[in-house]
Formats: C-alpha cells, structure tokens, sequence
C-alpha cells in the first residue's frame, strides 16, 4: 500500500476546488459530452454500455470502480449484476461522492471516499476494476500510484479496463482535442499522460494489455488489461 503518498498541491487542487463546484454541473456535462461525441441523445448510456460490455460483469463478481466520480457507471454496473455480486465505487472528492449518494443506488453497490492511490481492501479482493477517465487528471507518479495500487487488489487473472484521452493518428483530429483540453485546468496531467502513453504506463504497472480500441469519435480511448 501507498500509505502516506504525498499529493502534490497543484492536484490537490484541481480536485478539491474545481470538484466543489464543478460537482454540480457534472452530470448533465458529461450528458452533453457525449451527446455531441458520441452520437446524440442517449450518447452517455450507449458509452456506458459499450464499457460495461468491456467489464463483461459476471455472477458474483466483485467490481471496483476507481474514481467513480458522480456514480453514473458504478449504478449502472451494480444494476447488470442484478443483486448477485458486489460493486464498490471510491472517490477522493466528497462533493462528486455527495452527488453520487444522492442517487437511486441498487443493492450491492457501496460509495466509499478513498483516495485511489492508497485503496482500504487486501490483495486480490477484486475480480475486475474499471478507471474511468480519471487518470488524466493526475500527475506521473500519482497514476503510477494508483495503477499499481489497481494491480495489488485485482486477483491474478482478473481485468481492468480502462478508459482516458485519446490522441487520434489524424493529425487535424489530435490537434483539435488537444485545442479543446487546453480549457481544461488538468491540461498539464493530460498532456503529460498522452507523452506517457497510457498502454505504456498500464503495462509498467504488471498488467499484461489484452484488447485496445476508440470511442466517441477517437476521444477516449479504452484499454482492457490483465493482472
Ligand atoms: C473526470 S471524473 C470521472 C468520474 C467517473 N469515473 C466518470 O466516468 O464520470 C474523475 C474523477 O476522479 C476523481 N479522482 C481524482 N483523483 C483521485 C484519487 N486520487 N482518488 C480517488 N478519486 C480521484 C475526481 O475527484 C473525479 O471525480
């Protein structure tokens, strides 16, 4: 475990502050996200289903969903596993969590406030995780933290997915993105962990990649790996 790990200010931040207000408007943001990359209405639930389809969530299975935001994917995981499996979503930010709680949540699903580089379970007590465009967010050795901390808890055999920024091979497409991100406060980490390369990192981690492709217009990319 990561106890103790140092949270470099600039990080802390961007989740604490930019969280405590943006919290608020982040649901129907990533609606609109999605509504214009991903196809229009119902653009957000055919993402969701598209990674829930990657997670492939089985009977009596145990999912983490790290830096589970407002818990949109985490409801609608526990809801596939229809009461036969657990489902944990942790959140570093209380004001996403608070959102998240707020909501419909069904049985055997649980929101715990966790920073994910320090995760509270013992080795191995996942069969499957899922990281949902959070890693941008985060400095190097924030996301080493957290990839490795992943590793520790998943089972062997068991599979992580993983969903970020993409920097698509069309040049026009990738210098458009990056124009769009460049809004974004976390620009610098996001930058920074497309010149990493997030296969790169994830197998620096001990995962071994499995299958990798693009959603949402080439924005995101996904990445499915195995312990
Ligand atoms: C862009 S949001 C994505 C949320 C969610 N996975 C989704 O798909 O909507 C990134 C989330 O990561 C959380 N986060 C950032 N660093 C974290 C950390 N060290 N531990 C736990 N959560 C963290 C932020 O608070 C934020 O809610």
């Amino acid at each position: 475990m990561n106890n103790g790990v140092k949270m470099p200010d600039y990080y802390r931040g961007v989740y604490k502050k930019w969280y405590s207000w943006f919290s608020h408007i982040y649901d129907p943001f990533r609606k609109l996200f999605f509504f214009f990359f991903n196809g229009g209405f119902g653009g957000e639930k055919r993402f969701q289903e598209l990674i829930i389809e990657w997670i492939n969530p089985q009977k009596g299975e145990r999912i983490l969903d790290i830096c589970c935001g407002t818990g949109t994917l985490t409801i609608m995981l526990a809801g596939k596993l229809r009461r036969e499996g657990r489902v944990v979503g942790i959140e570093i930010s209380p004001d996403q969590l608070r959102v998240a709680r707020k909501k419909e949540k069904p049985f055997g699903l649980s929101f715990l406030q966790v920073d994910a580089q320090d995760l509270r379970f013992s080795d191995c007590y996942f069969d499957k995780a899922v990281i949902c465009g959070a890693l941008h967010e985060m400095p190097e050795q924030v996301r080493k933290n957290v990839l490795s901390e992943s590793y520790r808890v998943i089972k062997p055999k068991g599979r992580i997915v993983i969903v970020e920024h993409n920097k698509p091979d069309r040049k026009w497409k990738a210098k458009l993105f990056d124009f769009l991100e460049w809004f974004n406060p976390e620009y610098p980490t996001y930058e920074n962990m497309l010149e990493c390369g997030l296969t790169n990192e994830i197998g620096s981690a001990g995962f071994r990649i499995i299958k990798t492709g693009t959603t949402s217009w080439e924005y995101l990319q996904i990445v499915m790996a195995e312990r």
